[in-house]
């Protein structure tokens, strides 16, 4: 699992506690998914280049550092990854943001392409996917290839709870693409669902079921 990166920060693993658990409704699942893609936001940018420059503070002179490397893009596949969105703007409010539409089909769980629009320097820009789940691995791994299709270049995919398979069949198809979780959990059961997992996604954040 050498590219995949888990963030075991007290707080991410906290919240994901009560992201987890089924007594949790949709306003506070929302408000919790937003803080931990925050936080997470914060862990993924820690190894962004820095350069230095200088600035005349009130008092003299002071050589400072500043974000050097490429601007970043944010890429939530629709719908579940965009309730991760906002939290990651809060803290890189630059960041342009490309949509991928996908869903799984509950019968064969192949991801159904329905939209895609994405910044037009996508090929220059440090990209982040983000879904909050990792399953089988085949809408993250279809919406890599479809940006790649674009252009994409320099992928990471975030998510807050992917499964061993997902996390397999990421690294068979984009090897290059390193895994960003807040955790990996046991096993998909029957209908591919990840255990023990949070539920689907989608419909506890927006209230769907
Ligand atoms: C969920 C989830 C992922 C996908 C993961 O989306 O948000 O996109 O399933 O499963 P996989 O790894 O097996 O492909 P879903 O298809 O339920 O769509 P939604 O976000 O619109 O609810
Ligand atoms: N999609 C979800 O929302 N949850 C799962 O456990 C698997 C796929």
């Amino acid at each position: 699992m050498s590219n995949v990166y888990v963030f075991d920060h007290p707080l991410i693993q906290h919240k994901l506690t009560y992201i987890r658990d089924e007594n949790t409704g949709t306003k506070e699942f929302r408000e919790l998914v937003d803080e931990v893609a925050a936080l997470m936001a914060y862990e993924i940018t820690r190894d962004m280049p820095l350069k230095d420059v200088t600035v005349e503070t009130p008092v003299m002179e002071a050589s400072c550092k500043i974000l050097s490397g490429k601007k970043l893009g944010l890429v939530p596949i629709l719908r579940a990854g965009l309730g991760m969105v906002d939290g990651i703007l809060r803290l890189i409010p630059a960041a342009k943001v490309g949509h991928i539409g996908l869903y799984r089909d509950p019968e064969t769980l192949q991801a159904i392409q329905y939209y895609a629009k994405m910044p037009s320097d996508i090929g220059e820009r440090e990209l982040i996917v983000i879904d909050p789940m990792l399953a089988t691995g085949g809408s993250a791994s279809e919406a890599i290839r479809m940006i790649k299709n674009m252009g994409a270049k320099n992928i990471r995919m975030m998510c807050l709870i992917a499964a061993p398979e997902g996390i397999e069949r990421l690294q068979e198809d984009h090897p290059d693409v390193d895994i960003y979780v807040a955790a990996v959990d046991e096993k998909l059961d029957e209908k591919s669902y990840i255990v023990p997992g949070l539920g689907d996604a989608g419909d506890r954040l927006f209230g769907t079921k």
